[in-house]
């Protein structure tokens, strides 16, 4: 046979050898067996210098066009097979893209916030603007400037935790109630009239129980003018009960003592767990206090630099979590500070 016939056999050979191979590891063996340095092809190539001398140039370009023919038809396999491989992977990676999402955990507010925001509408609609005020407080704006002088017996009511400072600075305190804030919100509006909230965190030395926490939260309230009277505090709280705890709510004011107000009092909302007959949660007395209140004393007036001669005012402070717990049936004031996300996700 001709070195051409055999160059034309080994071409069928091998091609039709390439189509049987199944992987690319096939494709290597198939490489080697025909392409390969010690392949068929260079096998036959040994016997180009054997030919007489005119039949070399067809011969040798017949070899040239078998191996580019073998090597294009190699490269095509080799493709071929990658696409299927990769064909593969995609399928078994498949995403079922009908398949419903996952719900986001979607986060919400605390309570206490909750009760807060609440709080400053239902206010600020009827003119009070929020104000801010320190935590750390010095024993002047905390007790002094609120008519608790040194030694004052009502100091007993409000321990608190202290701040290591030099001998001789001012003592300074975590403010055990948001009232040191009225003093700010009068020296930044006197003589002119103000109604503002002072929401904040306030802080107390107390034994930690459900009814007792270190930490919580107060609202404080003052509106100073000419001729505001208990009646507008009452007309204020009433509208105010009536707005968080629904229409028709009974109250009631009992008398109290707060050293900055005069006269003072507490406030109270019908149980409305019990309708006033009488629970657990009532104590019994079929009523629940949501905040303490009073006529503002003329000595605090006269600190916030007001004329009591001229003006008067009412302020009042509430606790949110106490008025979150008498709305949410809560038994323990510890769950507000616990980040339990238990008690969190009812909300
Ligand atoms: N500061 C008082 C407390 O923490 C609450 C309070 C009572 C605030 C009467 C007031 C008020 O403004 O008039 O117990």
């Amino acid at each position: 046979m001709s070195l051409i016939d055999q160059l034309n056999q080994l071409e069928q050979e091998a091609l039709a050898a390439l189509e049987r191979a199944a992987d690319l590891t096939a494709l290597a063996e198939w490489k080697s067996a025909y392409l390969g340095k010690q392949g068929a092809l260079s096998r036959l190539s040994r016997g180009l210098g054997a030919l007489p001398a005119e039949e070399r140039p067809a011969a040798g370009a017949r070899f040239n066009a078998v191996r580019a023919t073998l090597e294009q038809a190699l490269e095509r396999a080799e493709a071929q097979l990658k696409r299927i491989a990769r064909q593969h992977a995609f399928e078994a990676d498949q995403v079922d893209v009908t398949l419903p999402g996952r719900a986001p955990a979607i986060g919400r507010l605390h309570p206490t916030t909750q009760m807060l925001r609440t709080i400053y509408s239902v206010l600020g609609e009827m003119g009070f603007q929020v104000w801010e005020s320190p935590e750390v407080e010095t024993d002047e704006f905390n007790f002094q400037l609120l008519n608790m002088p040194p030694d004052h017996p009502a100091r007993d009511m409000w321990d608190t935790f202290y701040i290591d400072t030099a001998p001789g600075e001012p003592t300074l305190l975590l403010r055990t109630h948001t009232s040191p804030g009225q003093i700010y919100a009068m020296r930044a509006n006197a003589p002119n009239p103000v109604r503002a909230i002072l929401p904040g965190k306030c802080y107390r030395y107390e034994q930690v129980t459900a009814r007792h926490e270190m930490q919580f939260f107060q609202v404080e309230g003052i509106a100073i003018g000419e001729q505001i009277s208990f009646a507008d505090l009452k007309g204020t709280l009433v509208a105010f009960a009536e707005r968080l705890y629904g229409k028709g709510v009974k109250t009631r004011f009992r008398p109290s003592y707060f050293p900055f107000t005069e006269p003072s009092v507490e406030f109270d909302i019908e149980c409305f767990l019990c309708g006033g007959a009488g629970c657990r949660v009532c104590k019994h007395s079929g009523w629940l206090e949501i905040l303490g209140a009073g006529m503002i004393h003329p000595t605090v007036l006269r600190n916030g630099g007001y004329d009591p001669e001229k003006v008067s005012g009412f302020a009042f402070g509430m606790g949110p979590e106490r008025m979150a717990m008498l709305r949410y049936g809560i038994d323990d004031i510890r769950w507000f500070f616990s980040g339990d996300e238990r008690f969190l996700q009812q909300f």
